[in-house]
């Protein structure tokens, strides 16, 4: 063969493994309302970026008349490519293969580019579309999946692991998602679950559609599963290149810097106003948050679950940080379950990728309730108090009015090493708030002579007097500055250049054991 031969035979072979199941699933694909795969990765990664590994990669199945059916690819579309001039690589499970179905050699691709992400240091992006594991091969698809499993612990705080799910996600197939740091999920397209409606039916009865089981909605609202919902492909796939653009590629690196065309010296007037004279009105701690960071822009995570708690990205004069702060204006704040654990994740993420850590704090302290301890409130919010004291990135709070009780110490607060902590004036730093407070120490002085309600008043107003303030704490050293709200933004950007070269380090162990 001559070489113009050979270069025709790779050209009709590359056409070949480009149209993937074939003109009339891409139909199919698209009458869904979802990209193909390969759109999927040109559209997240910069332009002409990508480079395609194991594109002539085909199944070794021989059961059901398989050996007839062999697709160049095999169903997935793996390499390495570039977001914003940065290296990632990338798998794309192609539905129109199979359903996207996976075979040994499948997760041979995926455990290929994951091998080599975490050698060369660079993020992982897994676009999941499949029908789970190829019925036809048997074990050796489960197989597949328990390699890369393997992998997405090993990956896991190395490099950063990102999955978006459009479309079945379902089976033991959804556990590799799950080990990775932030899921995408897109609305009407996409479903997780371990056993499906007909399951579910057969075993307990229960009727459920597929969206009200494993829908976008149903993982973003109630499970906690997933972190983002998108509300289709293209806002998904530009969601992730937005979480992109605040990590680092790996542990060892720092997260990106913007230039920061926001003054670091902004003061903010509204900042004085928007925490209410009176402690048992509400706010919105958003409002807070966005006063302080470069261009009020606060890129949330989980917004529609455990609303109490907000966690997210932002930047201070152009540096990334995780933000972590109670959310007055649901359940007061309170700390509970589901914010909790919501809390431990992020801080643990954002800790394990050198991501300084921002704490706004209101919280009245954990939520009472049978429901709670019978839940198991003590383990799961010692979750969140658990990766706050093992965190050794920066570490800054910002208390704004409440810091009561055990969440207190939680929330990142000088004894479990918090680098530099600010309160407001109208912080109120307590066991509890006054009238809680009251009614148990001055039990029998209320019961006692007089108008029991007046002495109340009278106790409440010399408790207020005494703890609902910053400064029984500061006097302790427990805060570093009580200071004018106005300055927060330059107060922040300040401790955080004092914090850059911090070093803390846990000691050596095979690892700890946070309460699961
Ligand atoms: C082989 C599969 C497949 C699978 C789909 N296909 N899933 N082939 N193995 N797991 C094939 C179909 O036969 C069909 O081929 C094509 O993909 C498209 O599927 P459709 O059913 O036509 O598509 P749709 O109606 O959109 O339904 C999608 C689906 C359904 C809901 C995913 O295909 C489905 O229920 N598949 C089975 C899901 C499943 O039970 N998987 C195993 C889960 S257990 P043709 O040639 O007809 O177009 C598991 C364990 C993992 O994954 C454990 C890890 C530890």
């Amino acid at each position: 063969m001559t070489i113009e031969e050979k270069l025709a035979e790779l050209e009709r072979r590359n056409a070949e493994a480009e149209i993937g199941g074939g003109e009339t699933r891409i139909k199919k694909q698209h009458q869904a309302g979802k990209l193909t795969a390969r759109e999927r990765i040109n559209f997240l990664l910069d332009e002409d970026s990508f480079h395609e590994t194991d594109k002539f990669v085909v199944h070794r199945c021989t059961n059901f008349g398989m050996d007839q059916q062999h697709i160049p690819g095999d169903g997935v579309v793996t390499g390495y490519g570039q977001i914003d001039g940065r290296l990632v690589y990338v798998f794309s499970q192609d539905f129109s293969v199979f359903g996207g179905s996976l075979s040994k050699a499948y997760a041979e691709k995926i455990c290929k580019v994951m091998d080599m992400a975490t050698k060369m240091g660079a993020p992982v992006i897994g676009l999941n579309d499949s029908g789970g594991a190829r019925i036809q091969e048997g074990v050796q698809a489960l197989a597949g999946y328990a390699d890369i499993f393997q992998r997405n612990v090993m990956a896991s705080g190395v490099v950063p692991q990102l999955s978006a799910i459009m479309g079945p996600c379902a089976g033991g197939a959804a556990y590799s998602p799950a080990i990775t740091d932030f899921i995408f999920m897109v609305r009407d397209t996409s479903y997780m679950f371990l056993t499906g409606p007909e399951v579910i039916k057969t075993v307990t009865q229960e009727e459920v559609t597929k969206e009200a089981l494993g829908g976008a909605m149903t993982h973003n609202e109630i499970s906690g599963v997933a972190h983002f919902a998108a509300d289709d492909d293209e806002t998904c796939l530009l969601m992730m290149r937005e979480v992109f653009s605040f990590i680092p590629l790996n542990n060892q690196e720092d997260p990106p810097r913007k230039v920061c065309t926001d003054d670091p010296n902004r003061c903010e007037e509204a900042l004085r106003n928007i925490v209410p004279a009176n402690p048992n009105i509400p706010y919105d701690m958003k409002k807070v948050i966005e006063a302080v960071i470069d261009d009020q822009y606060f890129f949330e995570i989980q917004e529609h679950y455990a609303k109490n708690l907000l966690i997210g990205f932002a930047r201070l004069n152009g540096g990334p940080v995780g933000i972590v702060a109670n959310q007055p204006n649901v359940l007061a704040g309170a700390l509970d379950i589901d914010s909790s654990m919501k809390g431990a994740r992020f801080v643990r993420f954002c800790d394990a990728f050198n991501i300084p850590l921002i704490i706004f704090e209101d919280v009245p302290g954990f939520m009472p309730g049978v429901e709670q301890e019978l839940g198991g409130i003590i383990k799961h919010g010692a979750k969140l108090l658990y990766a706050m004291a093992e965190a050794t990135v920066p570490k800054l709070t910002v208390i704004t009015r409440k810091a009561y009780g055990g969440a207190y110490c939680v929330m990142n607060s000088k004894h479990i090493r918090a680098d530099y902590i600010f309160a407001y004036p109208t912080a109120e730093i307590a066991v509890m708030g006054p009238e809680g407070a009251v009614s148990i120490i001055h039990r029998d002085k209320i019961a006692g002579e007089g108008d029991a309600e007046t002495t109340r008043k009278e106790l409440v107003a010399d408790y207020r007097a005494k703890f609902a303030n910053p400064y029984s704490a500061a006097e302790l050293g427990y805060v570093d500055e009580v200071i004018d709200p106005l300055e927060t933004r330059p107060r922040l950007i300040s401790a955080l250049e004092m914090s850059k070269n911090k070093r803390d380090t846990n000691l050596p162990r095979k690892h700890g054991n946070i309460p699961l």
